[in-house]
């Protein structure tokens, strides 16, 4: 009697061991300590509903083999995540595995690491770690018996590509900013010198830098869009998160309809930009990119001018202010100076500017819990306040962000921007 049961037993087995390998080869969503991936064997990973896979590869015209991620489902390769982005594999051997210390590492011909997730204290861990492919594009590291904790995930290293779901920005506990940083060339995955980042000083805002000097920023959260970037329209597939609460400062977005592809890249020459996979086409087309015209040069017009790129030249001053210098009108514009001092005795009033791109925001403060109205006695109230304006723009305006340096920056839009308060003297006000 006692052998019918583990005749069941061996037959419940046997169906695992015919089964399972068949389903591992094409469609393995995790890696254990006891499997690698090699070039030489041509094994992916691919996560659960195929949207993603992992691998080994080479760009075209190129020798050099990489770990990365792109969409299964789209037949361009689109490279949306590199591992050794700068230490590739100079030939066509080598590996990733979990190594003795429960690190993912790539290791190359003589098995010496490349790259490596370099956690530490792994070696203590007493459960098996495993690498999982998740459908949103993560590759993370967990415990095999923990679905939820990552040990490590991709998402905090972002390549040149915000994925859906993946968060721009930083994590205030760990103190992470998760940026983008552009590939050299499109067919180049290697650093390139553009880098996106959020500054948390004052109000939020995204900075694209050319190396370490400002180019472009995006001009803060306004509740529907950066302020800077009028071309993002409320798209029906789209829904954008910006969160800027005491843990995190961050920038993400999810998809709502399946199969669609939607993905925010930093290109090789430093724009911002928006894509989405268009099936009819067979190709990514830009929902929107930015920077657009020279009015988006960081810092084009100086200190109180603004730029409009429908005037020539394109560098105006702020009502209350002249010129610094008599300028070739067209070269180097230094800015611009107030025609009269402010007096800060309460007499000093306030110019409505429309349609603007806020000045930078390095040296502002915000209070996210009063109107404009009490944001304008704020203003008048401190000496240093140059000006102030709504920080969220959704149902007639709310919130206070007021400026306490120069203003820099500036620019106006046909349309989109938003009322900027600038503080005059009385005499200028006219
Ligand atoms: C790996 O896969 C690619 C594409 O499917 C194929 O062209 C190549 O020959 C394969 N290499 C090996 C070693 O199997
Ligand atoms: C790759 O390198 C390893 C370690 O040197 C070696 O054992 C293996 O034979 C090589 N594989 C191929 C396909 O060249
Ligand atoms: C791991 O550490 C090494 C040595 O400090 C460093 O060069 C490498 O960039 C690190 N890798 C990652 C993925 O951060
Ligand atoms: C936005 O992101 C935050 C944290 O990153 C999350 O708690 C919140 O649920 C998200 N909101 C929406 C509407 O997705």
């Amino acid at each position: 009697m006692r052998s019918v049961p583990n005749h069941h037993y061996l037959y419940t087995f046997a169906f695992v061991f015919i089964l399972f390998p068949a389903f591992g080869v094409s469609a393995a969503s995790t890696m254990s300590p006891t499997e690698s991936l090699t070039i030489s064997s041509n094994k992916t990973i691919i996560s659960r509903s195929e949207t993603f896979e992992l691998g080994f590869f080479t760009p075209t015209s190129s020798s050099r083999w990489y770990l990365g991620i792109w969409y299964k489902k789209i037949p361009t390769r689109t490279y949306v995540w590199v591992a050794n982005r700068d230490t590739p594999l100079s030939e066509s051997n080598g590996s990733l595995k979990i190594s003795d210390n429960n690190n993912l590492i790539i290791s190359d011909h003589s098995n010496k690491p490349v790259w490596s997730t370099n956690l530490t204290g792994g070696n203590v861990r007493t459960t098996p770690v495993v690498a999982e492919l998740l459908d949103n594009g993560n590759l993370v590291l967990r415990d095999s018996n923990n679905n939820n904790e990552y040990l490590w995930q991709s998402f905090d290293f972002p390549t040149d590509t915000l994925l859906p779901e993946m968060k721009l920005g930083w994590d205030l506990k760990s103190g992470r900013n998760r940026f983008l940083r552009s590939r050299k060339t499109p067919d180049d995955p290697s650093s390139g010198d553009f880098s996106t980042k959020f500054e948390t000083k004052g109000f939020p805002e995204v900075y694209v830098r050319n190396k370490e000097s400002i180019v472009y920023r995006s001009g803060p959260w306004d509740g529907i869009r950066y302020n800077g970037i009028p071309e993002i329209t409320p798209v029906d597939y789209l829904v954008l998160n910006f969160t800027a609460t005491d843990e995190e400062i961050t920038y993400s977005y999810r998809i709502t309809k399946s199969n669609i592809y939607s993905i925010l890249t930093l290109t090789p020459t430093g724009l911002l930009q928006r894509s989405t996979w268009v099936e009819r086409l067979q190709s990514w087309r830009p929902l929107w990119y930015s920077p657009k015209d020279i009015c988006n040069n960081y810092e084009q017009c100086g200190s109180y001018g603004y730029c409009d790129s429908n005037t020539s030249p394109v560098c105006n001053c702020v009502q209350g202010f002249k010129p610094v210098n008599k300028w070739d009108l067209r070269d180097d514009f230094e800015g611009c100076v107030r025609k009269t001092r402010l007096r800060c005795d309460g007499t000093d009033g306030f110019v409505r500017l429309k349609n603007m791109k806020l000045p930078d925001t390095t040296k502002t403060m915000v209070d996210r819990g009063i109107g404009i109205e009490e944001c304008e006695a704020r203003c008048l109230k401190d000496c240093n306040c140059k000006a102030f304006a709504n920080t969220d723009i959704r149902n007639g305006g709310s919130g206070c962000v007021i400026w306490t340096g120069d203003l820099l920056d500036i620019r106006n839009f046909a349309d989109g921007g938003q009322d900027l308060y600038v503080r005059l003297a009385a005499a200028d006000l006219g």
